[in-house]
């Protein structure tokens, strides 16, 4: 996709962190913006702070893991702008405890965020952008932990390798199709945003979690630490994800350190080797 201008992108999560800097990348791009996610007031802040005229975008309050939301997002970006070019699944949230303490209600909160919302978004968005003329862009945020394993963040990880999954299923369905819908997979690593401070927005549907003990306490205080160490900001991932999508790149893997880590998974497969520890 190389025209944004006067072009639409739809971005959950977009209230904070990266979401917020690829809505603010869209913009300065001259593009008509849908903006979501589950806190309304940080939402309009973020769409009042863009600077730009009101009749240029579209805030929806929704939660990203509800079939029934999704569809009206769309629908309602649909009828806005009379289409859709770039659409960001975006939105997600963190929760870090060993695999044994996870409760089902953990497993589904993490999974309807960082997963459905994105099953969803494909279905909901893709057929009319499929058929459109000018065709379009998906952009799935997956993480690193897409690609590895690492201790104390299961549901997480299990979210994550999905997303990379489906979009690698839809890239090749898409080239089958001759569609003219590209997708670029976003993945990650530590980013300074306030992805460790998800408990925020846990829907009342599912109950508080467990206040963690033991190794999920220190797993949890660990990935605290490693999310604000993060080097590279939220607005070089918007940057990499506009490069790609220009380029029609489909992995976008900022952090290229982990690619030995990656490298390692893959060799450990290969020869039928025990997973090696991630620290
Ligand atoms: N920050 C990192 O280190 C990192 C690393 C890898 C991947 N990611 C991924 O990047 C994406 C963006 O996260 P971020 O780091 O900017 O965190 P963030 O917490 O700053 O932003 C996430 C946004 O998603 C919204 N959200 C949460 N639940 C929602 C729901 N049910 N419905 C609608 N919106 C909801 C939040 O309100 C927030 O605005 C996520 O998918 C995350 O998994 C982040």
């Amino acid at each position: 996709m190389k025209q944004f201008r006067d072009r639409t992108a739809v971005i959950t999560g977009a209230a904070s962190g990266i979401g917020l800097e690829l809505a603010c990348r869209a913009a300065a791009e001259g593009m008509n913006l849908v903006l979501a996610d589950i806190e309304a007031a940080r939402l309009e802040a973020a769409a009042a702070g863009l600077g730009i005229d009101a009749r240029r975008i579209l805030a929806q309050r929704i939660d990203v893991s509800r079939e029934d939301e999704i569809a009206a997002l769309a629908d309602a970006a649909f009828d806005r702008f009379g289409g859709v070019h770039l659409l960001c699944n975006n939105a997600g949230v963190g929760l870090t405890r060993v695999s044994w303490e996870l409760t089902t209600a953990d497993w589904e909160w993490v999974l309807g965020v960082d997963l459905w919302s994105v099953i969803h978004g494909v279905q909901h968005f893709l057929p009319r952008m499929i058929k459109q003329e000018e065709g379009g862009h998906v952009v799935n945020t997956s993480s690193v932990a897409g690609l590895l394993s690492t201790p104390g963040m299961a549901a997480y990880n299990v979210a994550k390798h999905g997303v990379v999954t489906l979009s690698e299923t839809l890239y090749g369905e898409l080239l089958a199709a001759k569609a003219r819908v590209g997708v670029s997979l976003l993945c990650p690593a530590w980013v300074p945003t306030a992805i460790h401070e998800s408990a925020r927005n846990r829907p009342d549907r599912f109950g508080a979690a467990k206040p963690a003990a033991g190794l999920s306490a220190a797993y949890e205080e660990r990935m605290g630490q490693a999310v604000k160490s993060g080097r590279l900001t939220a607005a070089d991932m918007a940057n990499e994800v506009f490069a790609a999508v220009m380029e029609d790149r489909f992995y976008v893997i900022p952090h290229r350190k982990i690619n030995n880590a990656i490298q390692l998974r893959m060799d450990d497969i290969m020869n039928l080797r025990n997973p090696t520890p991630l620290s």
